[in-house]
């Protein structure tokens, strides 16, 4: 027998759009550690909490070379890891369908490193810059080598790291984009990969999904709050799954 259920190979060969959303289970498979559950980073009984403090706006505010501490250790890692057989995957499903939309709550980059393109980064990426004085916009090409605060080429002023911390906005711009893709023209298929799906504006494009009456999909091998809502629930790891489903989906562009 093979990886998927039949009725689910069917359904996917007739989708022409595809709308997915992943979190950091996607790229537990490269080597990026988790936030919630075993090895999580938030899981660490000595420095779960401190994990979450330092990733906050009153922190980054107060004491930004701590932020930074925990930021350039993390974005060292991401540009240590390489794409997986999931992130490819979603990447051949986007040049094989006709509109294809990817919101990710990850900060690794590895989405598009794997190729694929129409990325909605809600919670931004660990390499972007901004200036806290002049807003100048940057990358980060050596993580590892920060100590303290970096400081911007233009004007000397505090660097800021380009996530979304506890306690922030969601970029407006990102949030209407999530609307035009999964709201305005809800996709044919829409996947949840490999997240706790914290968030409602995570939850809500699957919800929206499933009472237009599309195909709705969650991967993960654990069961989470939004598993009861979708048509399919695949218990097992995104790089095993999404190749299968990319296979299944006809190419129609
Ligand atoms: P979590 O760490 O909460 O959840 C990871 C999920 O991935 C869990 O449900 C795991 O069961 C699942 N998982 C593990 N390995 C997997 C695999 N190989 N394939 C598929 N799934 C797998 O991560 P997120 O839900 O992404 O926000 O966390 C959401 C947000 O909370 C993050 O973006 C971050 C955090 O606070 C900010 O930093 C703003």
């Amino acid at each position: 027998m093979g990886l998927l259920p039949e009725d689910l190979i069917k359904a996917l060969a007739r989708v022409r759009s595809v709308g997915t959303i992943t979190g950091a289970g996607i790229s537990a498979e490269s080597g990026v550690p988790t936030y919630r559950g075993k090895g999580g980073l938030y899981d660490d009984p000595e420095e779960g909490d401190r994990t979450i403090e330092a990733l906050s706006a009153p922190t980054l505010a107060r004491d930004p070379d701590r932020t930074w501490r925990v930021i350039s250790a993390l974005a060292q890692r991401c540009l240590e890891a390489k794409p997986n057989a999931g992130h490819y995957a979603l990447a051949e499903i986007e040049a094989k369908v006709e509109r294809f939309c990817l919101l990710t709550q990850n900060v690794d980059g590895l989405h598009g490193r794997a190729g694929s393109k129409n990325i909605i980064d809600i919670h931004g990426d660990r390499l972007a810059t901004a200036c806290m004085d002049c807003g100048v916009e940057g990358r980060l090409t050596d993580p590892g080598m920060i100590r303290g605060t970096p400081r911007c080429p233009v004007c000397n002023g505090r660097l800021r790291p380009g996530v979304v911390l506890f306690g922030e906005m969601l970029p407006v711009e990102k949030v209407a984009r999530i609307e035009r893709e999964f709201y305005a023209h809800v996709p044919d298929c829409v996947m949840i990969v490999g997240t706790t799906a914290q968030f409602p504006y995570i939850v809500m494009p699957v919800l929206a999904a499933a009472q237009a009456g599309k195909l709705t999909i969650e991967i993960n091998p654990e069961e989470t709050d939004i598993s009861p809502a979708v048509d399919f629930t695949l218990r097992g790891k995104a790089g095993e799954f999404l190749p299968a489903i990319a296979a299944a989906i006809s190419t129609v562009r």
